[in-house]
This record gives C-alpha cells, sequence and structure tokens, in this order.
C-alpha cells in the first residue's frame, strides 16, 4: 500500500500548463510566455468596450489562416475598396495617404479623406447621404491587438478627431500556425440605447469580416501550397502591416534574447 500525502505534487507530465490570465474590459488575456514576465500594466486601455458610456456589439469568428495574415489586413484599410463594396467600400481611401508613424510598441497610421461619398455603413448607420470627411486611424499594438479609429462628418468638420463614429477593436489569438480565434468588438458613443444602430452595425461587420476571412484563408491557402515558399511581397499601401511586422518580429526576438538585424526604413 502507497501512502500518499495529500500535499505531494505530480509529476510535469500529469499537470495541465496553466497560464497567468486577467479579465479586464469584456476580455480575457492570457499570457502565453515566461510567467515571470506576465505583467497586467502591458495590456492597452480598451475600457470603451466595456463602458456604460459606449455601446459595443461583437462577435467571434474562427479563422483558418495565421494571424499575422489578419494584421496585414486590418492596417491596409484600401482593401476595403475591393473586398467591402456593399458595407466599409467608400472613395478616398486610394486617394489618400496613410501617414504611418512608430511609437515605441505601438503602429500608428491615420488618413484623412475630405469631401468624399459616404461608405454603405456610415449612410446605414448615421443616415446621411451627401458629402462627409472622413478619417481612419489604424494601430497596431503586439502582439494580437489591432485597432481601427473610424469617422465620418459634416464637411469641414475632420479635424475634431476626439469623437470618433465607431471604433473596431480586433483581438487575433493564434491557436496554430494556421488558426486563429478572431475575437471583434465594434463601440460607438453615440445612440448607445438604439438596437436598430446596433443591429446595422453588427450585421455589416459581420458581413465585411466574412469577407475579409475569405480572402485570409485564400492567402493562407497559396502559402500553404507555395513548394519554393516564396516571401510575402508588400506593396507601398502596405507600410502599416510592414512595420507591424517588423514591430512584432523585433519584439519576439528581445523575448527571445536574439538580437535583431538592423532593417532599412
Ligand atoms: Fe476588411
Amino acid at each position: 500500500m502507497h501512502a500518499h500525502s495529500s500535499g505531494e505534487i505530480p509529476p510535469a507530465s500529469f499537470r495541465a500548463r496553466a497560464f497567468p490570465a486577467v479579465e479586464t474590459y469584456g476580455f480575457v488575456f492570457a499570457w502565453t510566455g515566461d510567467p515571470e514576465r506576465a505583467d497586467p500594466a502591458l495590456i492597452p486601455d480598451l475600457s470603451r468596450n466595456d463602458s456604460p458610456e459606449w455601446a459595443a456589439v461583437r462577435d467571434y469568428i474562427y479563422v483558418k489562416g495565421n494571424y499575422q495574415l489578419l494584421i496585414d489586413n486590418l492596417m491596409d484599410l484600401t482593401h476595403t475598396l475591393y473586398v467591402h463594396k456593399t458595407t466599409l467600400s467608400g472613395p478616398g481611401v486610394n486617394e489618400n495617404a496613410l501617414d504611418v508613424t512608430v511609437d515605441g510598441d505601438v503602429v500608428h497610421g491615420e488618413r484623412v479623406m475630405r469631401n468624399v461619398d459616404p461608405s454603405p455603413i456610415f449612410r446605414a448607420a448615421l443616415g446621411i447621404n451627401g458629402k462627409i470627411d472622413r478619417w481612419q486611424i489604424v494601430e497596431y499594438h503586439p502582439p494580437i491587438l489591432a485597432v481601427a479609429i473610424l469617422a465620418g462628418k459634416e464637411p469641414g468638420t475632420v479635424e475634431n478627431l476626439d469623437v470618433p463614429t465607431h471604433i473596431l477593436y480586433s483581438l487575433l489569438t493564434p491557436e496554430t500556425e494556421r488558426t486563429t480565434h478572431y475575437f471583434w468588438s465594434t463601440v460607438r458613443c453615440w445612440a448607445i440605447d438604439d438596437p436598430a444602430v446596433s443591429k446595422t452595425y453588427y450585421d455589416m461587420t459581420c458581413v465585411a469580416f466574412a469577407e475579409d476571412v475569405h480572402i485570409v484563408e485564400g492567402q493562407q491557402r497559396m502559402i500553404d501550397d507555395d513548394p519554393r515558399g516564396s516571401a510575402l511581397a508588400y506593396f507601398s499601401h502596405d507600410k502599416a502591416a510592414l512595420e507591424a511586422r517588423r514591430l512584432l518580429t523585433r519584439k519576439i526576438r528581445a523575448e527571445a534574447g536574439v538580437a535583431m538585424p538592423a532593417l532599412a526604413t
């Protein structure tokens, strides 16, 4: 007969790996790196996602693609012209360059479009059909958060950047090299008790993101089917996406203690 004391620790092979986790802003953040280095202060401010002043619509998509392909997508909103014709597309995106900066551990891109026709989502949500001023801000916070801060306003009011029409949070949790858990939330600070506006945002975001997933899963299949393993090609519209990949690579190498080679910018 074996006498096991109740305090005995089972061997490692019998133990499930535990990850430090924090529940905040309506999300659960798990730290999959060295537990000693888990720091809740590194979580970006997503307080608008569960603030009583803001309304949110949100959902989850399982994506058969690498999470960095989704970050590429979210950091280049020129794709909206080609991929989201019935929802997010609108003139001015191609004609106005994205102003990209890297500030510490955040990639920031900003584009202003003056006196343009509204995209379908602005027509539907705001009920406006005349010309608008639009602006887009995209941010990448490594490793898994992309933020799009979007506005459509009366022409001439574009300088007021304080109050966006809506903000889109995309949290991209890698499952494997080729699969991602995509958690999204669209928040706004106007008509927060209006279920019709919420339904418009929810329905249009679902349509648009199904289109994105279709593209990203196609990209992943092309990558997997390329026997030469060709490097990804980047174009001028991909500047923010490229900076996001550089920043992520730099962070991964720093955590692994590997020096980063100098990169031309
Ligand atoms: Fe998209």
